[in-house]
């Protein structure tokens, strides 16, 4: 089997659990590392996990002359000038294959749009990581409810939350560097799964056309005198003064352009879950049959008393973002093969070989960067969007929202008071 070898830019937290899923995916090899902090330990965890003799590099030119494929795990606000350097690269010679970039794809339309062009003018195969659709739990209920669908009809809601009790890193509680608050951060996620799920089996991935859109952004938590305090201590944001979304609902409808069906996700996001830690949760209802997933049901359950608790050192080796090392807790044993990063990494390894784009590819992510900003839109004018309004598909081209232009005060209003 050919191999594909593998450079991540960014040696944070999802480089970290990305390598770690890599110990699953074969053919693939994490063969360097560039970033501003952590490259030397990302390098050490991949020679002693076995996923790859990692070296660390000193730019991206130098990584990207060195492996056939980069892997965008660096933070929002620098993605643009980051994949303009692998241009660069690919520009100056190095022969790479693919380039792979985490969600959102972009802090805004305009962003995402950028970079789509920056792949297409360095011929770049391209995959959107979006983790959440290639759940073998999402899959799994596709291939088992494909002939129900065939026979019912497909499924017409999807609901779909993605929630925890907070970001690990100061830059993604500050609107202005990460695009927004937690719609723009989780919502996401659970847009997209929410599409996909309610396409019909053997359709392409934007089949369904987004006619509507209506949300709410909302400060919750985070905006209360304690809690900003907290923040403010913690990160160095302060949500007086420049706030965002703790919480975030809406509903997208879609039109199925041959029967002209509408169908409808609702999507949930908030930053103040504080139960044990994140928690995926999806369903999906059709005529007669439906599926639910619940990332927190989990066959291993352990147990620490209080006595026992002072002995626990890493709380979130039970489950990502925990909140707690005592007491009756949900463990996943595998959490990269859970949350769909295996399954997305041998995708690209298949696409990038094959010298195409992966399921996901850039351009599918700007779709969802796009209705994201939708979302904002709507929480802005407390209204339902028209999606298929020529006029407000032009102002989403260069709309930024007021939370991440740092005026989230304005939208949020009293509750961040
Ligand atoms: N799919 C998921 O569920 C998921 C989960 C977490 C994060 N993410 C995404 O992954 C991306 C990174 O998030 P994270 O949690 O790993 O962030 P992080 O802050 O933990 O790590 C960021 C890494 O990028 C490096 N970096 C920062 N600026 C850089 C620059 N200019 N050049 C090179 N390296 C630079 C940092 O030094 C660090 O190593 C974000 O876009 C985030 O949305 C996705």
């Amino acid at each position: 089997m050919e191999r594909l070898r593998l450079g991540f830019i960014g040696a944070g937290f999802i480089a970290k659990f990305q390598a770690t899923a890599l110990h699953f995916v074969r053919g693939v090899d994490l063969v360097g590392v560039y970033a501003l902090k952590g490259s030397e330990e990302l390098a050490a965890f991949a020679k002693q996990t076995g996923v790859g003799d990692c070296k660390v590099y000193p730019s991206v030119a130098e990584l990207c002359k060195n492996c056939d494929a980069v892997a965008i795990f660096a933070p929002n606000y620098v993605r643009v000038d980051l994949v303009g350097q692998v241009a660069d690269a690919v520009q100056a010679g190095a022969k790479l294959k693919g380039i792979i970039c985490e969600k959102p794809l972009g802090r805004n339309v305009k962003e995402a749009r950028q970079l789509v062009n920056l792949a297409k003018g360095a011929k770049l195969p391209t995959a959107y990581f979006e983790n959440q659709i290639h759940m073998k739990a999402v899959k799994s209920q596709l291939k088992q409810l494909a002939p129900v669908q065939k026979t019912m009809g497909p499924l017409s809601l999807a609901r779909s939350a993605e929630e925890h009790a907070g970001p690990h890193e100061p830059w993604f509680w500050d609107p202005t560097r990460q695009g927004g608050g937690v719609l723009s951060d989780m919502g996401c996620h659970s847009i997209a799964i929410g599409w996909y799920v309610l396409t019909p089996v053997g359709k392409p991935l934007t089949y369904l056309q987004p006619a509507a859109i209506n949300a709410e952004t909302a400060l919750l938590k985070w905006g209360q005198p304690k809690w900003r305090k907290k923040l403010l201590d913690k990160t160095g944001v302060d949500y007086a003064k420049t706030p965002a979304d703790d919480f975030a609902t809406g509903m997208v409808t879609y039109r199925n352009p041959d029967t002209g069906q509408l169908v409808k996700a609702q999507f949930t996001n908030s930053w103040m879950y504080d139960k044990q830690g994140l928690r995926l949760l999806m369903d999906g209802l059709g005529p007669g049959y439906a599926f639910e997933i619940n990332s927190l049901l989990s066959p291993l359950n352990i147990f620490i008393g209080d006595e026992a608790a002072a002995s626990v050192a890493d709380a979130e080796s039970a489950l990502e973002k925990s909140t707690a090392s005592r007491g009756l807790l949900a463990v996943q044993p595998n959490e990269a093969d859970l949350y769909g990063y295996v399954d997305e990494l041998e995708d690209a390894r298949d696409a990038f070989l094959a010298g195409r784009d992966a399921l996901l590819n850039w351009e599918y992510g700007l779709e969802i960067t796009k209705l994201c900003m939708a979302g904002y839109l709507s929480g802005e004018r407390k209204r339902t969007i028209d999606l298929t309004d020529p006029a407000i598909q032009k102002e989403l081209e260069t709309y930024v929202p007021l939370i991440a232009q740092g005026k989230g005060g304005e939208v949020l209003g009293s509750e961040g008071a």
